[in-house]
């Protein structure tokens, strides 16, 4: 990974970035003051630069102006937007696509720098992030950032915080990108183990097919039925001393999705190794938290299945008997995302009993239908909750969108055999997965998030911080939240 160093001033005459902020009331686009000014000349020349280098001062522009012979060597001008953290977390992404022949540059940020710091650092560190099984192709050359900045010990703590965010980012991107025939249940545990190993704060437990049968996760053993790698359930503890919260995280992990019995179409199965981006995530966030030592006490479920086709498969018509025994009737042995589910998040609310409950899960492709290819579907009957989550995703450059529970579906649950139908061919899909979901919330009900994610968990193209594949949706909003809980 990048490597990003606080300093005071201009350390190597390579090259030297200047920020831009676009035209507004007080004029056209223009440099932007910065802590430690570069040398009178270079700023003047910058200035001078400016009406000729048609910028606009958009978040993400750059323009390149050689200086032959001249220290720094290079002045890149870079266009910061708003100059808040999301438009530098743009502009460092971009910086970090940019420099793609430079191994060492140096930036200058403005005298109030913290929430610049943070999006610079957070724009690198995930722009120029690449998944990639093999060398071919090589590295990318830019290995070092100098950051000048007025105050660096200051800021030390901002740009860690940015780093551990952008590393756990990066974690649930790769554990998401990881073809599914590396990734099955057992590996996936295999990495939570090693991620968090040396840690003796941080607990991990994993049960494999027998304890699940033991203690009656039906819904886990149901979904990882037909596959030769059994299911597993992760269960990753963050119990800081004196935490006065609970909060239990689930995600859908799902280790590849051919929709089982009810198999999917080729098109739709393609990309469906990302069915545990949820998994990926909350584990992604539970680390971070622990390595930032948030004083909450966070609790991570993922339950991990590969829903595959054989004669073991479990079929459309099955009955499920859930963690604590609520039975779903399961027609569609595509809706797999929501029986794992049930079974975990009923367990966390009989044992753990937590006082916060959010799950995360690539749930339906009825999500992108209503929101689009970047947001989450956010579902809550606790306004305060959605509205305090919801914040921190944007803080944290994510997006989502608040759904109706609208009960007018909840009919639709009805079973004639079971104590629920899991998988009603009517009403809108990701409402009707949430309304299913809900029924496993106990008396948790009103302290339940559900994030419908598999719209923003991928993404074809460049856009921001994001490259194409995984983007480790939730791992950033999520660690954002939990700082905000004592
Ligand atoms: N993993 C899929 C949802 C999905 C679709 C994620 C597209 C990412 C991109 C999920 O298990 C699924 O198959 N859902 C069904 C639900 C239906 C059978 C009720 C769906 O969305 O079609
Ligand atoms: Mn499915
Ligand atoms: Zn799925």
């Amino acid at each position: 990974m990048l490597a990003i160093r606080l300093v005071s001033g201009p350390a190597r005459p390579d090259t030297l970035v200047l920020p831009i902020r676009p035209e507004g009331p007080d004029g056209p686009a223009a440099l932007v003051p910065t802590a430690a000014a570069p040398g009178g000349d270079v700023r003047a020349e910058a200035v001078a630069l400016l009406p000729a280098a048609r910028l606009t001062g958009a978040a993400g522009e750059v323009r390149e102006h050689l200086r032959p012979g001249g220290t720094p060597a290079r002045l890149w001008l870079l266009g910061v937007g708003a100059g808040d953290e999301h438009g530098w977390r743009v502009a460092g992404a971009a910086l970090a696509r940019a420099a793609k022949d430079e191994t060492h540059i140096t930036i200058a940020l403005p005298e109030e720098a913290t929430d610049a710091l943070r999006g610079l650092a957070e724009g690198l560190l995930l722009g120029s992030y690449r998944y990639r099984l093999t060398e071919a192709g090589g590295t990318p050359a830019l290995a070092e950032v100098d950051v000048v900045v007025g105050d660096p010990e200051a800021l030390a703590p901002t740009l860690a915080t940015a780093r551990t965010t952008a590393e756990m980012t990066r974690l649930a991107r790769d554990l998401t990108n990881t073809p599914s025939s590396t990734k099955n249940p057992e590996w996936f545990a295999a990495q939570v183990a090693s991620a968090a190993s040396g840690r003796a704060d941080l607990h991990l437990r994993v049960r494999g097919p027998e304890e699940l049968v033991a203690e009656g996760f039906g819904g886990i053993l149901a979904v990882g039925g037909g596959s030769a790698s059994g299911p597993r359930l992760v269960e990753l503890d963050w119990r800081p001393a004196g935490a006065r919260t609970h909060v239990v995280l689930v995600g859908k992990g799902i280790t590849f999705d051919t929709g089982g019995i009810s198999i999917k179409p080729v098109p739709a199965m393609k990309l469906m190794r990302k069915d545990m981006a949820g998994a990926a995530a909350v584990v992604a966030a539970t680390l971070g938290a622990a390595a930032l030592g948030l004083p909450v006490r966070v609790t991570t479920l993922a339950p991990l299945a590969e829903n595959m086709v054989s004669g073991s498969a479990f079929r459309p018509g099955d009955i499920v008997r859930h963690y604590g025994g609520l039975t779903s009737e399961s027609t569609n042995s595509d809706a797999e995302g929501r029986l794992v589910l049930a079974d975990a998040m009923a367990y966390a609310v009989r044992e753990l009993q937590p006082d916060l409950l959010i799950d995360l899960a690539t749930l339906t492709g009825a999500n992108a239908v209503a929101l689009g290819k970047r947001h989450a579907a956010l579902y809550s009957e606790n306004d305060d909750l959605a509205a305090d989550l919801l914040a921190a995703i944007t803080a944290a450059g994510e997006r989502a969108w608040r759904m109706p529970l609208a009960d007018d579906y909840v009919e639709y649950l009805g079973s004639e055999i079971a104590d629920l139908h899991s998988s009603p061919n009517r009403g809108a899909g990701s409402v009707v997965a949430a309304l299913y979901l809900r029924e496993f919330t106990g008396d948790l009900r009103d302290r339940w998030v559900h994030l419908d994610m598999s719209a923003p968990s991928w993404s074809d193209d460049v856009h921001g911080e994001l490259v194409k594949g995984a983007t480790g949706w939730g791992a950033r909003g999520l660690l954002r939240w939990l700082a905000t809980l004592g």
